[in-house]
């Protein structure tokens, strides 16, 4: 039986970065921004927001929506390039944020492809028996490695968090397509902070711990493979391409969306897009994307929906999916907003930083807490 898409939620932070902010930062304006990636803003993650916090808001909205219990979930998956730390894994602080104390966790990083990474992963542990319940998390704070004094890259990103949860069904993921290359890995990194070129005072004078890309090259990559992926995935789902209801892409650049649906025949208004709101989210962006639409009422039950994503690695993936979840009774109330420039700027000076801890909680009395018991010992 395949794995269902039985609840997904949505956690994005309040505060909002605008073109208008950007052109104070960097030598950009919104005219530029609007053509050439069709962002207008994007979301910036709060001093006391992190991956895992964020992702917690989402995996609890899909929890509810499925109507699963935190104890029943085998499997958590978070697909993430900005886990909270290295060691641990963003999945392990997740189900501290959670209080889960059972079940399998691991981070996926696959760039932006992570979220289709993980998703198909999960599936093949919920069609095959290995888990009964799933929970797959797609979560960012990009702006923590984003450089606002690179205008190449600080207009693009955001941050925010999505979530599903899987179990086995009638009808639910039927197919999908991953692919890497990783000769290209170059064109898109964090250069500094891993073995390679660990943190030292030159690595953060010389700003190496931020996302680095060569735009252009990303670009064409995109396109190609996206829209490849895209067939092959149809092609193994037993579909034709005009069997497919809805596109959910990577919200990477408006226009690599516009010249993938050109490719696959697909008209944009059977395209979920809501890059202009919230920019490249990353692994987050897909799960974000359903779950908004699926609030619109633009995802419904008996569409075939087709999830493609391409990014850091080079890595990609697409997935077909039966939908079969009917829209909420009605969609949530729109949480107030603020200017993020308060927090970019303390990004940017460090300030923001000050008096915090640096280690995450530990929990309250509970399960989970506490020294190991002397029978495990
Ligand atoms: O999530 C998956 C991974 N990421 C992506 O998929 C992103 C893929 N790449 C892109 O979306 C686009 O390449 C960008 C939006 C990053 C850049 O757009 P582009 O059309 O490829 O521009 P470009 O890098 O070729 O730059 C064109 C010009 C350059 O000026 P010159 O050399 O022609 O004088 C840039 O310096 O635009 C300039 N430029 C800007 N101007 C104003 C670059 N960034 C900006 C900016 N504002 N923010």
């Amino acid at each position: 039986m395949p794995a269902e898409i039985v609840g997904l939620g949505i956690a994005v932070p309040p505060y909002v970065l605008t073109n208008a902010d950007l052109e104070e930062l960097v030598d950009t304006n919104d005219q530029w921004i609007t053509e050439r990636t069709g962002i207008k803003e994007r979301r910036i993650a709060g001093r006391d927001d992190s991956t895992a916090t964020l992702g917690k808001r989402a995996a609890e909205q899909a929890l509810r929506v499925a109507g699963v219990d935190l104890d029943e979930v085998d499997l958590l998956l978070v697909a993430t390039a900005t886990p909270d730390y290295t060691l641990p894994s963003a999945s392990c602080v997740l189900q501290l944020e959670l209080g889960m104390t059972r079940g399998a966790a691991m981070d996926v990083i696959a760039g932006c492809s992570g979220f289709v990474y993980a998703l198909a992963t999960a599936s093949q542990f919920v069609s095959s028996g290995a888990a009964d319940t799933a929970l797959v998390v797609g979560s960012e704070t990009l702006s923590r490695i984003c450089d606002y004094t690179d205008r190449g890259t600080c207009i693009l990103f955001g941050d925010g968090a999505g979530a599903v949860v899987l179990r086995r069904g009638e009808q639910g993921i039927r197919a999908f397509s991953l692919g890497a290359d990783g000769a290209r890995s170059r064109l898109l990194m964090t250069p500094a902070g891993g073995s390679r070129f660990p943190a030292n005072a030159r690595t953060v004078a010389e700003r190496r711990h931020y996302i680095v890309m060569e735009g252009r090259e990303v670009f064409k990559g995109a396109v190609t493979a996206m829209a490849a992926s895209s067939l092959e995935a149809i092609r193994r789902s037993g579909l034709e391409p005009d069997d497919i209801d809805l596109v959910v892409p990577h919200q990477a650049n408006q226009r690599i969306i516009e010249a993938t649906a050109r490719r696959l025949k697909v008209p944009m208004s059977d395209v979920v897009m809501n890059i202009a709101r919230y920019g490249n989210t990353s692994a987050a962006s897909i799960p974000i994307a359903i779950a908004e639409a699926w609030e619109q009422g633009q995802i419904r039950p008996g569409q075939r929906l087709l999830l493609t994503a391409f990014g850091a690695g080079l890595a990609w993936g697409s997935l077909v999916t039966d939908w079969t979840l009917p829209p909420p009774a009605e969609p949530s109330p729109e949480e107030p907003t603020q200017s993020a420039m308060p927090i970019v700027r303390g990004l940017l000076d460090g300030s923001l930083w000050d008096g915090k801890d640096l280690l995450p909680p530990l929990p309250g009395a509970g399960a989970g807490a506490g020294p190991v018991p002397e029978a495990a010992l």
